[in-house]
């Protein structure tokens, strides 16, 4: 059980005001809040141990190198990864994924292959894969979505064939809310000898995440959306793969030895870690983690369950409010649409009454357009969320529709 008022009182944001109002902050699946301890954790960085790392002998430099090679372990802990050296420290979940593109995408995917993701993409799942297949000529094919948002097992099996190289799908749609069969999808990948990438952006902070039980190939995520600061993010990859793709950039650390004949590369990690890191994001990053920790991800995942069921209960009563994202397994997420009325002036309007809401495309066109609508209302709910904010949100909604319809 968790202890709601306990844990918005360690998020010091939750008590703004904002427009004179009471800050409802409903858009985590942007970015979530940070805990004190996170805040913390980087200013005692900066104020009391900072020092570039990896690089010197000094007292400063050693500590800074400790924390951060720390906050690899805790990561492979909290992922169950084989190795330490299978984490990669990326600036998110985007950079992660071209990191694959440009080096995975770029040495082992030619003209001809195939490369499969889902209709229900965020854009950084897409582009770099149109990017890649332009220049390599190679196919991109997209497992179709269905009316409630999900997919269907029998599409990614046509599609999904020994012609393909690599499936990259997102294990919770930051759009719709589905949570995707990505047991079943890595199996099917595996099975036609292709490599799947997990984008687990938006599942992270949702539940326990085991990437050996999984045995996916590749699982990236963002240090912001599961409470940590923004430019973190993780590549977690099966070492032999890594070992095999080239590094992405050139540059200081990613190296073993340079000189005007060549470069010999490092080892992994720090093959794909080129240049000075977001080290203090890194270290405050390993606090968010062990937050979420003691909180529990199985009671954070009950909690939030109960949450959108609440929300979609209530919501589903207004007159003329249309859920877009309806699968049978979902995320705490809901994107809506109120009557006619375009979202940008339902968000305006929640916005003076202090409720955070997305409104748009949520970096997700092609699922707008599947659903032939130019973008959606989107409320996002994290643990420290609850349901008088729910109340809220359906209060302001009316409000909306009594003022726009
Ligand atoms: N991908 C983030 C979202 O869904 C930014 O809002």
């Amino acid at each position: 059980m968790l202890n709601i008022p306990q844990i918005r009182a360690d998020f010091p944001i939750l008590s703004e005001q904002i427009r004179g109002k009471q800050l409802v902050y409903l858009d985590n699946g942007a970015s979530t809040q940070k805990p004190q301890s996170v805040i913390d954790a980087e200013r005692y960085y900066y104020e009391h141990q900072y020092a570039n790392i990896h690089r010197g002998v000094h007292y400063l430099s050693q500590i800074g190198t400790d924390l951060y090679e720390n906050v690899r372990r805790q990561i492979q802990q909290f992922i169950h990864a084989k190795h330490e050296h299978e984490i990669i420290y990326t600036k998110g979940t985007t950079n992660a994924i071209n990191l694959v593109a440009y080096t995975f995408g770029r040495k082992f995917i030619q003209e001809g292959d195939e490369i499969v993701v889902t209709e229900m993409e965020h854009h950084s799942n897409i582009v770099p894969w149109q990017m890649l297949c332009e220049e390599k000529k190679c196919v991109l094919k997209y497992i179709p979505l269905q009316p409630d948002g999900s997919i269907r097992l029998e599409d990614a099996e046509q599609l999904i064939t020994p012609k393909t190289k690599l499936v990259s799908v997102t294990y919770v749609s930051n759009a719709l809310g589905t949570i995707n069969p990505i047991q079943e999808l890595i199996a099917l990948a595996h099975k036609n000898g292709a490599k799947i990438l997990i984008d687990a952006a938006q599942a992270i902070q949702h539940f326990t995440i085991d990437v050996q039980a999984l045995n996916c190939d590749f699982l990236v995520f963002s240090g912001h959306k599961i409470y940590g600061p923004t430019g973190t993010g993780i590549l977690y990859g099966k070492e032999d793969i890594l070992n095999a793709m080239p590094p992405f950039e050139g540059g200081g650390d990613m190296i073993k030895t340079v000189s005007f004949k060549g470069t010999e590369f490092n080892d992994l990690p720090f093959k794909f870690e080129a240049g000075t890191p977001n080290i203090a994001g890194c270290i405050a990053l390993g606090t968010a983690i062990e937050y979420v920790q003691q909180l529990g991800l199985e009671n954070i995942r009950q909690y939030e369950t109960e949450l959108l069921d609440y929300a979609t209960a209530q919501l589903s009563q207004i007159e003329g409010l249309k859920i877009y994202g309806t699968a049978a397994h979902k995320s705490s997420v809901i994107s809506f649409l109120l009557d006619s009325i375009h979202p940008y002036d339902v968000g305006v309007i929640l916005d003076n009454m202090g409720i955070a809401i997305r409104t748009g495309h949520h970096c997700a066109q092609p699922v707008m357009d599947h659903f032939g609508i130019p973008g959606t209302c989107r409320a996002t709910f994290a643990f420290y969320n609850t349901k008088e904010e729910v109340d809220a949100l359906v209060a302001g909604i009316l409000k909306a529709k009594k003022m726009l319809s």
